[in-house]
């Protein structure tokens, strides 16, 4: 089962559509009726979860960028403090750990050397305990770990991750929800109100889904362009470097992604014609500053392609190619906007006939330094 491609084309592009599908799956069996239930990280989690004041996330890959995401919502949802570091570096400095803090790895195999490394490292600096939010049961770092949360994604075939970075988000939002309720910094309410709209979540990536038509047109402006930026602000920033990293993968256009805010201090100076923008935009409380920038980009001549929901108010003209998204919290939007992303790198790739699933130099599990 685990290697057939059913009626797709490539394992990548049927691992894209199954996210509806791992994302329930992922859900299920850790929502109460109003609340995530603790039990789901462990029997250990309650007692361990009300002590937590601080987090330091360890990953690579797209799993890294999966952690950049949950620091937002740690700190805003939460009122956690959290760090978030690439396992090749946290490995190798000197890291102050602070008083309380919980060790957080992210990895779909669980066998990154690095993530490996780092959580053995950890073990005798001072840390509350060790989560693992992994996609192997049998893992190695599921086994080293102390607590566990699986995301249930299934097996990932294609080199490029899709599935586990959306089944990672909905992990690490259940964590958030889990230790704001521990910590009495979560109220009620919003609880209920983020419960309710993770179960409609699948539904949403459906409708996404659906759109890849418009996608796969969108993927033509791209396929004589030889540099990309995109562009995000707060949680849709790691959606940026996460779409900016499926590009090069697997079409090896290349692709750089920035904080919008951080556009006039560098990256403006390549935008011209050539140089696609891609932005995912969904109508938040940075709407404004992000569309000043937008504006920035058409200034000097740049095409963009923005990703936002109809509320945002982008209007299509000659060089703005605006996809319509479906309307969705400010919360989950990182999940729903990384399925265009995803889809655009997948058509870009197909347009220029490279490996899809097995991109040059790239290997799917990094299992040494
Ligand atoms: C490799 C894969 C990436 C993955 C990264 C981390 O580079 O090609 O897709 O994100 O390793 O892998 P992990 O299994 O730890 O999430």
């Amino acid at each position: 089962e685990a290697a057939d491609k059913g009626a797709y084309r490539h394992f990548m592009l049927k691992e894209i559509h199954e996210q509806p599908s791992v994302v329930q799956r992922t859900l299920e069996g850790r929502l109460g009726t109003h609340q995530v239930l603790l039990e789901a990280f462990g029997p250990q989690a309650a007692a361990l979860f009300s002590q937590v004041e601080n987090l330091q996330i360890v990953a690579c890959g797209t799993s890294f960028h999966a952690g950049m995401v949950a620091r937002y919502w740690l700190e805003s949802l939460a009122g956690i403090s959290c760090q978030v570091e690439v396992a090749s570096e946290f490995r190798y400095r000197k890291v102050v750990v602070r008083p309380n803090t919980l060790f957080v790895s992210i990895s779909q195999s669980g066998e990154t050397a690095d993530t490996l490394a780092a959580l053995r490292n950890a073990k005798d600096m001072g840390y509350l305990g060790s989560l693992a939010i992994c996609n192997v049961a049998t893992s190695s770092l599921v086994r080293e770990s102390d607590l566990t949360l699986l995301t249930h994604a299934g097996p990932e075939i294609g080199v490029a991750s899709t599935k586990a970075f959306t089944t990672q988000l909905v992990g690490l939002l259940l964590l958030t929800l889990a230790l704001g309720r521990s910590k009495g910094s979560l109220a009620a309410d919003q609880e209920r109100q983020l419960v309710e709209e993770l179960r409609c979540l699948p539904t949403r990536l459906d409708e996404v889904l659906s759109l890849s038509h418009t996608v796969e047109q969108i993927a033509e402006r791209f396929s004589d362009k030889r540099h990309s930026l995109f562009l995000g602000r707060g949680t849709q920033y790691p959606v940026a470097l996460e779409g900016a990293l499926k590009l090069k993968e697997i079409s090896y256009i290349h692709a750089e992604a920035y904080p919008a805010g951080e556009l006039k201090h560098g990256p403006l100076a390549l935008v011209d014609s050539d140089m696609p923008v891609v932005t995912v935009a969904p109508s938040n409380e940075l709407l404004e500053k992000l569309k000043s920038n937008l504006q920035e980009v058409r200034a000097r001549g740049g095409e963009l392609i923005v990703f936002a929901d109809a509320q945002a108010g982008i209007e299509h003209d000659q060089t703005t190619h605006v996809l319509n998204m479906p309307h969705i919290s400010d919360v989950l939007s990182p999940i729903l906007y990384t399925l265009p992303l995803q889809l655009l790198a997948y058509y870009v790739a197909i347009l220029k006939g490279t490996d899809v699933d097995q991109p040059r130099n790239l290997a799917k599990s990094v299992t040494v330094e």
